[in-house]
């Protein structure tokens, strides 16, 4: 294992992903965490982020203890600013930060090995090393830095970011650092992992049994699908149709998942409906509809003797942004699974995925034989169509909505590029528009098209849809939705606007 110690760098999944994808499992530890910890045999190296804040702000003693391990250790930015102060080196502080690509030129060393000796760097950073630690060497430099890279013993430090994919061959010295330096074993894969997990849940939930939300995404029902491994039908999976799924999707989910769980489908849609009935603000819809998810999802554990555990799909990212994994990056939403179940319900809570990144759990699923309908599926969100309705949800709308949602995907899963959307989807205006449709006036609903690109849903760009591809959805939407007379195409990005329009 390869500990990613975090100093708040905003790169620093990076870090443990590349790694990753080298076969090698990689960990992100908070750095106010205790390292004592990680005197194991099976840490084989550590890595050091690069981060926001200023060495100068910190004891750096107080991280002395990750030097004494016994592994190499690799220092990026902020990294390698603490292990010069640490070494009784001398750090410059500067008021301009370096931002952009710079051309390195390194002498040779196991760092970089089978690198050119020329090539162009990814710097963002302020401080500077000024003056090296006694007996430590430096192994490149730029124009404008004179120390980009250091050596002392079986430190290394980078003034430059490795991880990003700006830094030409990054990757490179990234698996010099893990495989030439640090001698890891390449033991880390999806299928054993997999393994590992169901055999762990087995040993924890033994005759017990635990709950599992399923929501129809992929987390839940990747996690979900572990677990009935490990538990067969002690794991039940509970599936809530409120009546905001999209065409068709309770029956898929339940043919898609029934053959590999022991699951409950549970009709509920008049109870959310009536519960919506006028209700026309959209935070006020999004809180009626969680806490009515809780109230089902209680009556049904309640049901059930026996129940003692939670399985959810979080994923890694949740778990660091929630501020639990981490050290000092700002805690940008405090993550809420299916309606923040587990306080309320005194379960003991079951994660298989919390160490895992998205494109992971992808695999994963294909690797657990999932349908490639779930492994390519879009992220929906938890109030469904209900706010993707502007204003009042009613039956009527909702199936209105429903229709033209299924016709936008059934033509975009043509699209050549259809994998690589974020997110397609119809959206409902609460708009009258005139219209003419044989010989006689209309005076109908406005249908919205939203298509975006994103990587994690936190900023997106609307995506440049072919003019034939509109002129297609349009034509059929509004022939064949009836109600709809008008077909708009939404192209703001986010920020400012949001990917969903409530
Ligand atoms: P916004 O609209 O905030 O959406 O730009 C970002 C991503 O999150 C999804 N989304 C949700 N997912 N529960 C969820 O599970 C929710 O309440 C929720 N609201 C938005 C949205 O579809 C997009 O992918």
């Amino acid at each position: 294992m390869i500990a990613v110690i975090d100093f708040g760098s905003q790169y620093t999944q990076l870090i443990a992903r590349r790694i990753r994808e080298m076969n090698v499992y990689s960990e992100i530890i908070s750095c106010r965490a205790d390292f004592t910890g990680l005197a194991r045999p099976d840490v084989e190296g550590i890595i050091l982020s690069g981060g926001p804040g200023s060495v100068y702000e910190v004891d750096a003693g107080a991280y002395r203890p990750l030097f004494a391990l016994d592994v190499p250790v690799l220092g990026i930015c902020y990294g390698m600013q603490l292990a010069a102060q640490l070494y009784g080196g001398r750090v410059k502080r500067s008021g301009t930060r370096e931002y952009g690509l710079a051309y390195l030129n390194h002498g040779a060393g196991p760092l970089f090995l089978k690198i050119p000796k020329r090539i162009s760097v990814w710097m963002s950073h302020g401080d500077t090393v000024e003056r090296l630690p006694r007996n430590a060497r430096v192994i490149a430099r730029t124009e404008s830095t004179p120390v980009a890279a250091f050596r002392l013993k079986e430190f290394y430090g980078l003034q430059f970011h490795p991880e990003v994919r700006h830094t030409q061959y990054g990757r490179q010295m990234i698996s010099n650092f893990v495989f030439g330096i640090c001698h890891a074993r390449r033991s880390w894969s999806m299928p054993r992992f997999v393994e590992e997990e169901i055999a762990r849940i087995k040993t924890v939930v033994g005759s017990d049994k635990a709950l599992c939300g399923i929501s129809g995404g992929i987390d839940s029902t990747v996690a979900g699908t572990i677990a009935a491994r490990a538990l067969g039908r002690n794991l039940i999976g509970v599936f809530v149709d409120n009546g905001l799924l999209r065409k068709n999707e309770r029956e898929e989910v339940r043919a898609s998942l029934a053959p590999v769980m022991n699951l409950k489908v549970i009709d509920a849609r008049a109870r959310f409906l009536a519960r919506l009935a006028n209700v026309r603000d959209a935070e006020r819809k999004r809180k009626i509809i969680g806490r009515e998810f809780i109230r089902i999802f209680e009556r049904e554990a309640a049901r059930i003797s026996n129940v003692r555990y939670l399985v959810q799909g979080t994923l890694y990212p949740d778990v660091i942004e929630s501020g639990q994994g981490i050290g000092p990056a700002d805690i940008i939403k405090s993550h809420h699974n299916v309606g923040g179940l587990p306080r309320r319900m005194k379960l003991k809570i079951i994660e298989p995925l919390r160490m895992l990144f998205k494109d992971e759990v992808r695999s994963i699923a294909g690797y657990l034989d999932l349908p490639a309908s779930f492994v390519e599926r879009k992220p929906f969100p938890g109030p469904g169509l209900a706010v993707r309705i502007v204003g009042t949800v009613n039956p009527t709308r909702l199936e209105m909505l429903r229709h033209a949602d299924q016709i936008l995907l059934e033509e975009a899963a043509m699209l050549k590029h259809y994998a690589s959307i974020w997110q397609i989807f119809a959206v409902l205006l609460p708009l009258g528009s005139v219209g003419v449709m044989g010989d006689r006036r209309t005076y109908d609903f406005v249908c919205a098209i939203r298509a975006v690109e994103s990587d994690d849903g936190m900023t997106a760009d609307w995506v440049r849809l072919p003019h034939d591809f509109l002129n297609r959805v349009s034509r059929r939407i509004v022939n064949e939705v009836k109600g709809i007379n008008r077909v708009v195409f939404d192209v703001t990005s986010k920020p400012p606007a949001t990917i969903e329009w409530e």
